[in-house]
């Protein structure tokens, strides 16, 4: 016998923090509850079972659905937003593009953008003048997913407007994404505004694409490679709108998450000056200077388990969605069909009954022994099952090449009276920046 889950009532004020509200309320139920009543109500999961049943072992059955409509009016019908057998047939045309070999291509571009980076930290560690992290990381990763997109078809200013754009249309979608609390109707601020950084950016992208298509020789970048791109089933190309919304799809998705983890890892190092410690002392000797080599990455297991913690700790994307279609039982409780869902790694990566000591920051609950089966079903910072992160490997590399050269070259800490609040952005960062004190080592 199943029943319905438990229930949470919204209060009048609580919408003023949504995030916390969503947080607050799942750590008070078990892993599944009810938020809001009729057709607004939405279904918080946060229990690993559950989780697997929606995004592994029944996945057929929970489709991206409404609560993404938000993001399809950005992101069209891409890699992240599209579903069924449109999704199938991109992702097998995208996944070569996201191989180790087109990986290792991408390497001189990611050292190239991380060197500068250093120097800019290095330049600022001689004045002592705080550095802002999260929008020094940003540029990193802009540049290297711009790099790897485009190659050499950016310059320095069409890279800065992109970002911008992009930053409006982030902006845009976080307070849209809270409109599942409210009617449709509902007057939204910035609307008008998000409307036209849409606009703009998409006519930077079809730009790009005719520029490219009118170009005489294909560089080996992410583009090329999407415009050579065969079905072999058809024998087609993709479109220009399908070609515009997987670059907007891969630009969106590309920096801005890995930008928001590398952001926590100094955080959490900063806090936990022994551990980097620790971690510089791996570097010392096993890589070269100012940053490793990718063929050195491997042997950075202490590095490894540093990040993975961060993404326990703070999974850039703590929430994202789902829509059952037909009803379905989740252990004791029936959720109806069309049930709007929002998953919830930030608490599954909380919960005692997987982790012990949850909200300590600690590195070595990674290594073998400690971490089991449990722990592994508990953790999914890149998503589950078929719909996995495309660009997990990419953005672990650039995150392990980046930290590497950041921990072995600096000591660091927060500048003094600057407090930490996570906020959510569509991924959840520091309000604010995260404003460092540098010292070389
Ligand atoms: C720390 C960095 C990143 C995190 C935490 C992250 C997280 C995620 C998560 C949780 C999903 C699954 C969403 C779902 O099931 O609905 C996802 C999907 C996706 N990610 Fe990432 N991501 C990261 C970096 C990247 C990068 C660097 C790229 C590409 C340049 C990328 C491209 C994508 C795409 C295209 C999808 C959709 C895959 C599909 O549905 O087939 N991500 N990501």
């Amino acid at each position: 016998m199943t029943c319905p889950p438990p229930t949470a009532t919204l209060r009048p004020g609580q919408l003023r923090d949504p995030f916390r509200l969503l947080m607050d309320v799942t750590a008070r139920h078990d892993g599944l509850v009810r938020l809001g009543r009729g057709p607004l109500g939405v279904y918080i999961v946060s229990h690993p079972d559950y989780i697997r049943r929606i995004l592994v072992t029944h996945s057929g059955n929970y489709i991206k659905g409404p609560l993404m409509k938000p993001f399809r009016t950005a992101l069209g019908n891409g890699l992240v937003t599209s579903e069924g057998e449109l999704w199938k047939r991109q992702r097998r045309l995208m996944q070569p593009a996201f191989h180790v070999r087109q990986l290792q291509l991408m390497e001189s571009v990611i050292v190239a953008a991380v060197d500068r980076a250093v120097d800019r930290w290095a330049a600022a560690a001689e004045t002592g003048r705080p550095v802002d992290f999260l929008d020094d990381c940003i540029e990193l990763n802009v540049e290297i997913v711009l790099g790897a997109l485009f190659s050499t078809s950016i310059d320095p200013a069409r890279a800065q407007r992109l970002r911008e754009l992009t930053s409006e249309v982030f902006a845009g979608l976080a307070s849209k994404v809270w409109t599942f609390f409210l009617p449709s109707w509902f007057p939204l601020p910035g609307v008008i505004r998000y409307r036209r950084a849409v606009a703009a950016l998409d006519a930077e992208v079809h730009a790009l694409i005719a520029e490219r298509r009118a170009a005489e020789s294909t560089p080996e970048d992410l583009l090329g490679l999407l415009l050579d791109t065969v079905d072999a089933e058809t024998g087609a190309h993709m479109s220009d709108q399908q070609l515009r919304d997987e670059i907007f799809t891969l630009f969106m998705s590309g920096y801005e998450t890995t930008a928001t983890g590398l952001t926590w890892a100094a955080y959490e190092l900063a806090r936990h000056p022994e551990i980097a410690a620790k971690l510089a002392a791996e570097l010392d000797g096993a890589t070269a200077r100012p940053r490793p080599t990718f063929a050195e990455l491997r042997s950075l297991e202490y590095g490894k388990r540093v990040i993975d913690e961060v993404l326990r700790l703070h999974p850039p994307f703590p929430i994202w969605f789902r829509s059952t279609v037909a009803a379905d039982d989740l252990g004791p409780y029936h959720l109806p069909a069309n049930a709007k869902i929002v998953l919830n790694p930030h608490m599954t990566h909380r919960d005692p009954a997987y982790w012990s000591d949850p909200e300590t920051f600690d590195p070595d609950r990674f290594t073998v022994g400690r971490f089991g089966t449990e722990q592994r079903h508990a953790y999914y910072p890149f998503g589950k099952g078929s719909r996995m992160c495309i660009g997990e490997r990419m953005s672990q590399t650039i995150t392990q090449v980046a930290l590497s050269a950041f921990t072995g070259t600096f000591e660091f800490s927060v500048a003094p009276g600057f407090e930490v609040v996570p906020q959510y952005v569509v991924t959840c960062q520091p309000k604010g920046g995260l404003p460092l004190i540098l010292r070389r080592r």
